[in-house]
């Protein structure tokens, strides 16, 4: 699903098998007929645990526009292994549209603030291979 979602990193199999067994308690999955239409990774960053870091979302091209992924991301909060947290993180790139669409339709869902700063910069982390990932924080996040 990562990698038919592009502009989302494709990373490895490794890396998505370690979020889905260690992370499982902070990833969601989405189906529809036995199939895979939605993910979210997540986990909470042992050095700010008031937070949930979102790492990727991706809805399958033929569930798009449906308000999965909000709904994934609401799930995801309420989940007790996300107790406790103020904030919610992303990082996104300039150019995502759509990953600014849907975090900045979250942030108004939780009567949030979302604020943004350089977090990986394009020359100084990236030497220049990739575009600057911005974070996005959410805060404050409704508790449950
Ligand atoms: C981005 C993505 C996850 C959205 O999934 P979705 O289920 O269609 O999103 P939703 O229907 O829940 O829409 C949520 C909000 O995001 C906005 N949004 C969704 N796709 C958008 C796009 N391409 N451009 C701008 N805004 C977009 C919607 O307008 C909606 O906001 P609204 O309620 O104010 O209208 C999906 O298009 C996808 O997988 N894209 C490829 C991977 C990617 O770019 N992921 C980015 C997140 S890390």
């Amino acid at each position: 699903m990562v990698a038919a979602s592009a502009p989302l990193d494709r990373n490895s199999a490794y890396c998505n098998l370690l979020q889905c067994t260690d992370f499982a308690e902070t990833c969601v999955v989405a189906e529809r007929q036995g199939r895979v239409i939605g993910w979210v990774s997540a986990y909470r960053p042992p050095s700010a645990p008031d937070r949930i870091f979102v790492w990727q979302v991706a809805v399958d091209a033929s569930a798009r526009g449906e308000g999965l992924a909000l709904r994934m991301l609401d799930a995801l909060i309420a989940r007790p292994a996300v107790a406790g947290a103020t904030s919610l993180t992303t990082t996104i790139t300039e150019g995502n549209a759509a990953s600014w669409g849907l975090f900045g339709a979250f942030a108004r869902r939780c009567n949030a603030e979302l604020t943004k700063a350089p977090r990986f910069e394009r020359e100084a982390h990236f030497g220049g291979a990739h575009d600057t990932e911005w974070e996005a924080r959410i805060a404050p996040l409704p508790t449950h």
